[in-house]
């Protein structure tokens, strides 16, 4: 059983991996054994997370990335190569919203400027697809690798008020399925790639959201989302992990162009 889920001496490149869930990610995969390279903009951040992932015994190296610059990607590549030799596993974690795209009682869906929906899906999608040519083709050389990309809940059933984060991210498990095939049938049947769907997790992209900026408190989309989901509760970052573990080892060998959700059983709720 240990076997099926034995990620140690694997190489993950995270991107996004400075961020909330995703430095969650890197660490968890790190205390199994995962060599860790964090890819992110934020580069103060991405040195934090590898140097506590190093002081608590693991190893990684930090990266700067801008994921939607390829030569900034191929970069990273270059570093990660010369490092570790290899890239076995590519979460393509980096993404978000932003206020601009979002709409409120007061900022209509009509008056949403064209460059905010840009932003948006250039972060979450452009991304993705930058990031998994500049990785991927490591991987078609190799003949070997797995591609996990983060999408969200909304993807399958868009919330109310965030209508590009909803489409891109529905664009980024088209993605997955497309690339799933595309690497199988043209490269290798070794590589996989599927998604994860966090629900509601709550971090810096949503905090505005879900509480008051003022008093900390739930706003009342914060206290519908919790109302209906069946568990009661935000996810954490360690809700991923195992889902995470299993995606990326042999254990799911035959999973491939998946969206796996992540969120509490909301989904499933109708509420009543
Ligand atoms: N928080 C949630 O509830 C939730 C739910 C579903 C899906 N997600 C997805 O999970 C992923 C991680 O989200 P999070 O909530 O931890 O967000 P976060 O804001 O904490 O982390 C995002 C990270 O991406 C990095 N980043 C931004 N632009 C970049 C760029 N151009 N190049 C490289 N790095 C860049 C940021 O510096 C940051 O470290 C995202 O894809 C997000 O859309 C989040």
């Amino acid at each position: 059983m240990d076997e099926l889920f034995d990620i140690t001496g694997r190489v993950s490149v995270i991107t996004g991996g400075a961020g909330i869930l995703c430095s969650g990610m890197a660490k968890a995969l790190a205390e199994r054994g995962s060599k860790i390279c964090i890819l992110d903009i934020d580069e103060k951040q991405a040195k934090a997370v590898a140097d506590e992932i190093k002081s608590n015994g693991g190893t990684a190296i930090a990266v700067k990335t801008d994921v939607l610059d390829k030569n900034s990607l191929k970069d990273a590549r270059d570093v990660v190569l010369e490092t570790f030799g290899q890239v076995d596993i590519l979460i393509n974690g980096a993404g978000g919203n932003k206020k601009e795209a979002t709409t409120t009682e007061t900022f209509e869906f009509f008056d949403i400027p064209a460059d905010a929906i840009q932003w948006v899906f250039n972060l979450n999608l452009l991304g993705t697809v930058l990031t998994t040519q500049v990785f991927g083709e490591a991987m078609a050389k190799r003949g070997e690798g797995v591609i996990i990309n983060v999408s969200s809940m909304n993807s399958f059933r868009p919330l109310t008020r965030i209508v590009a984060y909803s489409a891109a991210k529905a664009a980024v498990n088209n993605f997955t399925q497309w690339m799933a095939v595309h690497f199988n049938l043209n490269y290798s049947k070794n590589i996989r790639v599927n998604a994860i769907a966090p629900g509601f997790f709550l971090t810096n992209q949503n905090r505005f959201l879900l509480t008051d900026e003022a008093t900390g408190e739930p706003t009342e989309r914060g206290k519908q989302i919790i109302g209906h989901t069946p568990m009661g509760r935000y996810g954490v970052p360690e809700d991923l992990i195992g889902t995470l573990v299993w995606l990326i080892s042999d254990a799911s060998g035959f999973v491939n162009g998946t969206v796996v959700p992540i969120d509490g059983g909301f989904a499933a709720y109708s509420g009543v």
